[in-house]
């Protein structure tokens, strides 16, 4: 009867939502899962996704056949460029493996499925170094595929900024040929990011040490509101010839969410490896999903493959990336100026994208939710875009009130 089947917890992030839910109170306010909110609380479908809906289901050639098992081929090219840049020479020299996937999240088990077949790990084994801390479920996809997941430290509680030298040593001290994943822009959950002089360091490690570098970019567009801006550190890693492979979301910036589109791209040192990577992802990809699903990937393809589209799209992000600053602003303004809440609330404002590593400990984190109905995850990270003109001097207040203690 199941008996031996340990039960595991639910999960961290996704049981806030179900919480916030069922709570009845009328200020409560979800700040755990990282998803978009508008500034009355609601999700936001944006503008461009509505066209580009309207104008698929007034298309007479779209049928429900299956696609190809690397997916829709106008999906898949244009998704490379917007990451690798269209002008980038790996597309040119058809050194780009671009497979669709479900969401950053397949992209990440597909890309760490492959990397255990077939990648030739250092003498440490397979590992992969994960920063200290990340997106909790990057150590369950990786052990899912008999990879260990170690970490590098990556954020300093004490400046509440990146801990850049101890990472850098943990590059340089790792056995050649490591794999390390690194998050492209707007980390999760610290909201630290490297500056392009720290990236530019860490990749000449990188190639010194012929690491391997998995990139994970699930918000491009959020961290500066700019697609190739928060494109540069990937795109100064292939024009540097270090060896990687990219996971790609369109869940955030397109707000395709639940609609599960995203990529991987590996890109290889030559054409010929990139036709044998691509044969045994299609392998791959055939045993686990078959082939991936239509609707979301031919909205971004639109998205992508329309200029008109394509500008409305980058005004959309926009929207949403300045909003999200404005929160930041607002909130930080809240602290200091109003309710003078005790100890410097700085990194507020300097932290990037959608998350905020707000640096208050467990036992605040959960008093919040216990006494105010605002559910977070424990580490204290905040989703900005949980917080709007209408709910975030409740959350100052708050937030003052525990710090206080
Ligand atoms: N990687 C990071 C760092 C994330 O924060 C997320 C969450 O959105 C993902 C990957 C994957 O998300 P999704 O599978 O919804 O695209
Ligand atoms: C988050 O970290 O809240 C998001 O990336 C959603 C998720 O899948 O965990």
């Amino acid at each position: 009867n199941w008996g031996e089947v340990p039960l595991a917890p639910p999960d961290s992030i996704f049981k806030l939502t179900a919480a916030y839910k069922a709570d009845p109170f009328p200020e409560k306010i979800n700040l755990g899962v990282g998803a978009y909110r508008d500034d009355n609380s609601n999700p936001w479908v944006l503008p461009v996704v509505k066209t580009a809906t309207q104008i698929l289901l007034n298309d007479p050639n779209i049928d429900h056949e299956y696609l190809p098992i690397t997916g829709l081929p106008q999906f898949t090219a244009a998704a490379a460029k917007l990451i690798l840049g269209a002008d980038s020479p790996a597309i040119a020299e058809n050194r780009v493996v671009s497979v669709q996937t479900i969401s950053g999240t397949g992209a990440n088990h597909l890309g760490a499925l492959f990397l255990s077949r077939y990648y030739h790990f250092g003498e440490e084994g397979k590992k992969v170094y994960l920063s200290d801390p990340t997106w909790v479920n990057h150590f369950a996809i990786f052990r899912n595929v008999q990879i260990e997941p170690v970490t590098y430290p990556y954020y300093d509680a004490a400046t509440i900024g990146l801990a850049f030298e101890p990472f850098l040593e943990t590059l340089r001290t790792a056995a050649p040929r490591s794999v390390f994943l690194l998050h492209a822009c707007a980390h999760n959950p610290t909201g630290v990011d490297p500056t392009r002089e720290q990236w530019g360091k860490i990749c000449d490690v990188i190639l010194e040490k012929n690491h391997y570098a998995f990139f994970d970019c699930a918000y491009q567009g959020f961290a500066s509101g700019d697609l190739v801006n928060d494109a540069w550190a990937v795109r100064e890693f292939v024009k540097r010839g270090v060896p990687l492979l990219v996971c790609q979301s369109f869940a955030k910036n397109a707000g395709l969410y639940g609609e599960r589109v995203g990529a991987l791209h590996i890109i290889a040192p030559t054409k010929e490896g990139a036709d044998r990577v691509k044969s045994q992802l299609s392998v791959l990809q055939r045993s686990e999903i078959s082939n991936p699903p239509a609707h979301g990937a031919r909205l971004v393809a639109l998205i992508l493959n329309d200029p008109a589209l394509f500008e409305q799209w980058k005004d959309d992000i926009r929207t949403m990336a300045h909003r999200i600053i404005e929160m930041r602003k607002e909130l930080h303004k809240l602290l200091t100026e109003e309710l003078k809440t005790p100890g410097n609330w700085d990194h507020i404002v300097n932290q990037i994208g959608m998350f905020s590593f707000t640096g208050i400990k467990t036992e605040a984190s959960l008093a919040l939710t216990e006494k105010a109905h605002i559910y977070l995850t424990t580490n204290g990270r905040i989703s900005m875009a949980g917080l709007n003109k209408n709910n975030v001097r409740y959350f100052a207040e708050n937030l003052d009130k525990v710090v206080r203690g």
